[in-house]
């Protein structure tokens, strides 16, 4: 990792980073560091804990394992034992703790929100999760064999720039059917996704993956969750709302498409 302050490398001295400058970055009791620069801190940024919480609930229920799977599937591929992974905009730690479990590397997680980094380090896995923010990622130039990214903020040029040259860093983004059970009840016209891919400049797509599948939830709980995950929360009419809250079972399919990227 990377000293926030200097851009010297870090090195872990009982609990607590520090770099030649003597620059300190304490070890949470949960595990993990706060690598903001300056003195802001990542409570107040990103989702708010109770948002944090419902959606751990949800992706630990298995709903979308179909993606964590193709992830640490590219993972296994693209990299070997010991190499460093890195979960950009990790969350709350579920597609980390997923790989984590399965592969053999050094895993690193990060994320603005120290809510969902805090949830992250408490899933006990063997992997360093700190707060950081994606337009200055603290993490030395061309370390990372294997990075990905799962519905964030992009940031093409420092992506680039932490992964090795032959490296790779994969994003998702949701596929044309993605979640349209859900969109058929909450507008009255639903619409397909148009399956954009982000402006990656500097990086080349050598792959894509794509992951389909079904999922049926059976509890308001559930329903309510997913639903707080999407953009849909922030701008759904109030009928579409009032249909949602009178249903007690939904089913959607659900698609992403894998990207894996190169440096170009
Ligand atoms: C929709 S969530 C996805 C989290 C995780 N990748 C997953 O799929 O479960 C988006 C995440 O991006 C984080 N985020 C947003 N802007 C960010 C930034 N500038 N730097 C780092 N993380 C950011 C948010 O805090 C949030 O946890
Ligand atoms: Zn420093």
């Amino acid at each position: 990792m990377k000293c926030p302050v200097c851009g010297q490398v870090l090195t872990r001295e009982d609990r607590a980073w520090r770099c030649m400058s003597r620059h300190s970055f304490d070890i949470a009791k949960e595990g993990y560091v706060n690598l903001l620069s300056a003195h802001r801190s990542g409570d107040k940024i990103g989702d708010n804990k109770e948002m944090a919480l419902s959606r751990r609930d949800f992706l630990n229920k298995g709903y979308y394992a179909p993606l964590a799977d193709a992830v640490t599937a590219c993972l296994r591929r693209y990299s070997s034992g010991g190499d460093t992974v890195l979960d950009i905009c990790c969350g709350e730690g579920y597609y980390t703790a997923y790989a984590a479990q399965c592969l053999d590397r050094r895993f690193y997680g990060f994320d603005l929100s120290k809510n969902m980094v805090r949830l992250a380090a408490k899933r006990r896995i063997d992997a360093r999760f700190f707060v950081a923010n994606i337009a200055s990622i603290p993490i030395m130039d061309g370390t990372v064999k294997a990075a990905f990214h799962l519905f964030a903020p992009f940031h093409a040029a420092e992506f680039r720039r932490v992964i090795a040259d032959d490296g790779v860093i994969m994003t998702a983004i949701p596929g044309r059917d993605h979640l349209y059970g859900l969109k058929e009840v909450l507008y009255d016209q639903p619409y397909r996704n148009d399956e954009k891919e982000p402006s990656a400049e500097g990086l080349t797509a050598v792959e894509r993956v794509r992951v389909r599948g079904e999922i049926t939830l059976n509890t308001r709980e559930e329903i309510n969750a997913l639903f707080r995950m999407t953009p849909y929360y922030y701008h759904t009419p109030s009928d579409g709302m009032k249909r949602l809250e009178s249903c007690s079972t939904l089913t959607t399919p659900i698609e992403f498409i894998l990207i894996i990227y190169k440096k170009a």
